[in-house]
């Protein structure tokens, strides 16, 4: 609900459990007064008491008590007098960068405006949210700066991005044009963040805010390993269970900004949208701006709240299309079990016997087009090796087997060894004069170009059109260098990263549209783009080229801080870490499958892959609509881990634990979360009935589980 109290000029905008007050000033300063836990509606304009002066401080010249430098502003600027970490700043044509925004006039409505071009959160009903428009203005540059909430009623979540109009008659640039800003009163938090690499994503952080600046970015073109756009701010010794939480999220896929800075104050201001360097976007005259949305969530209950509304609110406002909802099949993919050395036979030998085992869908990854037989040739010809393979013949087999079919692509690259390189050595991201670097052996295609864009779509279409393929896997394989368009001219330089995530999103909206029943999943090198961006396009993304089932639990942990357990691509591989059993009981969290060579498995392992299949089956609602409980983090206890899913009527719960490594004598008490106290609740296997209460308060004891390193156990249990 978004209500405005005139009489104290405050907007208020609640979500079921949480409140974000806004307060418009006199002299049109639009402050952030308080986001957290929900209030009621009295006395909001108290919360604009700590308002004051700061010496050495630009104060108002028509309120001296007023500094914007200790305000919490809503959407701070650059150069009248708040010297923190600021979200707009806009070179007007006199060259200076001074931005100054007043309130003009708000509105509210029912629904959500679309972010063109743009990935972002949908509602498919208007009664489902309601939307937040506040227009401020530059008295000078006549930039005007729309901000634009939407609170929905199903989820403790505000989304916000920032409409930029030139409403003057002269160019201006914007250098920094920022998604979202929360200033709050207090520096008591840890900075919760995912930093990663290749193999190892999604890896959590947690540190002490200081005073200064503090926070991620990536610069790299994409979202990155190195860091997600995923940030919060976590009460200093909130748990998964307790103390206050703030999530951030951009969706976005390129270069992002999450930056905290607390004041001499103790205040802490966290912003977050496209990074600033090497931005720089020309608006003319009644030109539009729109900045990526950013999601805000708040949970008073700890960490694991905060994820389950994240994850409640992607599964059901972000994901789309029709695998949305749909169960998504059980497949197997040919990357581990053969790399390039692959052909026609080889692939339908994987697809008899995955189907023996109940496998759903046969994926062909890297090495079927062109002349590719390794890594160093190919990209940008998408067309079929015919040497290596008869595709016609392939699917026709894996389809007769009943099996779906699902390819490879990785369509914003080219090789230098390309017939398209040599047709067009423009194409790729370069500068002229420059040597354009390399990286796995290949350069990046200029996708914010139509004419590359359309190539690509083109040489897509001819295969995607041609057979009927059910699956792609999209993949993105190097960070961008040289950035920069040859269409684009100098001026607007500061465009090219922008400009190339838009060109992406074209890509993938244009082929969701083209070819609506066709199951899309992202990739870039593992998890190197697993952002929310991508996932309005994919339903689900690979999580990581690190199959290991025991590194795999640190960066399943991390990735579910924010992203439901319907988008993680996870699948069994032929890793020896730990036997069949724990990498199945570790795969089943994601979106499940193979990647391994199914001629190769011995007997015994054959028998557990089938009890996978069934399992898979089995438990798949309750673990794409249950909710997610950490139950024991890798990043608290070295020795075991444990996570549940719990059904929404709490009468069904699946545990998982996974002993990494023996520790002798030490007790387990596992306790459970999410069930319901009164119901009475009986282990499958066992028969061993406890209360839910018992389950939660006390803990199941687990200590005479001796397994070894590596063991994993899972517990099904039913309400009576
Ligand atoms: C990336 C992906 C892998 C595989 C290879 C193919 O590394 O993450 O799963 O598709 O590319 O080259």
């Amino acid at each position: 609900m978004i209500t405005y109290h005139e009489q104290n000029r405050t907007i208020k905008l609640d979500t079921p459990n949480t409140s974000y007050v806004l307060g418009i000033r006199e002299g049109g300063f639009l402050l952030n007064l308080y986001y957290g836990r929900r209030l009621p509606d009295d006395n909001l304009w108290s919360l604009a008491k700590r308002l004051k002066s700061a010496s050495f401080s630009p104060c108002d010249p028509d309120d001296p008590n007023f500094s914007q430098d200790v305000a919490p502003m809503e959407y701070p600027t650059n150069g009248r007098g708040d010297f923190r970490v600021c979200a707009l700043s806009v070179r007007g044509a006199d060259g200076s960068s001074v931005t100054d925004l007043r309130y003009v006039s708000h509105r509210v409505t029912a629904g959500k405006p679309d972010l063109p071009g743009l990935p972002h959160l949908y509602v498919t009903d208007d009664t489902q949210c309601e939307t937040l428009e506040v227009t401020l203005c530059d008295p000078c540059t006549n930039v005007e700066a729309v901000l634009v909430y939407t609170v929905f009623h199903d989820c403790d979540v505000i989304a916000k991005h920032v409409r930029l109009t030139n409403r003057g008659n002269q160019t201006v640039k914007l250098e920094r044009a920022l998604s979202s800003c929360v200033d709050l009163p207090s520096m008591d938090f840890d900075l919760v963040t995912l930093w990663g690499r290749h193999a190892k994503e999604r890896q959590l952080e947690r540190r002490p805010l200081g005073h200064g600046l503090q926070g991620i970015h990536s610069i790299r073109g994409s979202s990155s390993h190195s860091h997600n756009p995923f940030a919060a701010l976590v009460q200093t010794g909130a748990t998964e269970t307790t103390g206050d939480v703030y999530g951030f999220n951009l969706i976005y896929s390129g270069n992002f900004t999450l930056t905290a800075e607390v004041d001499h104050d103790a205040t802490t201001r966290v912003v977050m949208g496209i990074d600033p360097t090497d931005f720089g976007w020309l608006l003319a005259p009644g030109d539009t701006f729109v900045t990526p949305e950013a999601v805000h969530v708040f949970s008073a209950d700890g960490l694991g709240s905060m994820s389950r509304t994240f994850h409640r609110c992607y599964d059901a406002h972000l994901i789309r299309g029709r695998w949305q909802k749909q169960k998504r099949p059980l497949l197997i993919n040919s990357w581990e079990a053969a790399y390039f050395d692959f052909d026609t036979d080889k692939l339908i030998s994987f697809a008899e016997r995955a189907k023996e085992l109940g496998i759903e869908m046969l994926v062909m990854d890297d090495g079927w087009f062109g002349k590719r037989n390794d890594d160093t040739n190919s990209l940008g010809d998408g067309f079929i090796n015919e040497k290596k393979l008869n595709l016609g013949r392939l699917i026709a087999t894996v389809h007769g087997m009943g099996l779906k079919f699902g390819i490879w692509y990785e369509p914003e690259m080219i090789s230098p060894d390309s017939d398209l390189f040599r047709a067009h050595p423009d194409w790729c991201v370069h500068v002229p004069g420059r040597t354009p670097s390399i990286a796995r052996q290949q350069y990046v295609l200029d996708v914010s170009r139509p004419d590359v864009r359309e190539n690509i779509f083109a040489q897509m279409r001819s295969v995607l059109g041609t057979y009927p393929i059910d699956y792609v896997k999209w993949d993105f394989n190097r960070n961008l260098s040289e950035a920069s368009s040859a269409l684009l001219p100098a001026e607007r330089s500061g465009e090219f990263f922008h400009r190339f995530v838009l060109g992406t999103y074209a890509l993938q909206d244009r082929l969701t549209r083209e070819f609506p029943n066709l199951l899309l999943e992202n990739c870039s090198g593992g998890g190197g783009r697993f952002d929310p961006g991508m996932l309005y396009y994919s339903p689900q993304i690979w999580t990581s080229d690190n199959t290991d089932p025991i590194e795999r639990l640190n960066i399943q942990f991390g990735t579910s801080l924010c992203y439901p357990a319907s988008s993680m691509g996870a699948h069994v591989s032929a890793c020896d870490r730990t036997g069949y059993r724990t990498k199945g009981d570790v795969a089943l969290w994601g979106t499940f499958g193979y990647e391994l060579d199914p001629n190769k498995l011995g007997t015994e392992d054959r028998e557990i892959v089938k009890a996978q299949v069934k399992d898979y089956h089995k438990y798949y609602d309750l673990i794409h609509s249950g909710e997610l409980y950490r139950l024991l983090c890798p990043w608290d206890n070295a020795f075991v881990c444990a996570w549940s899913f719990v059904s929404e009527d709490k009468r069904e719960a699946l545990v998982t634990v996974v002993r990494m490594r023996r520790q002798d004598d030490v007790l387990l008490h596992l306790k459970l979360q999410g069930l319901d106290p009164d119901a009475m609740y009986t282990v499958e296997d066992t028969g061993e009935t406890y209360s839910g209460a018992l389950l939660m308060y006390a803990g199941l004891e687990m200590t005479d589980k001796a397994w070894d390193d590596g063991e994993s156990c899972k517990l099904h249990l039913l309400a009576e």
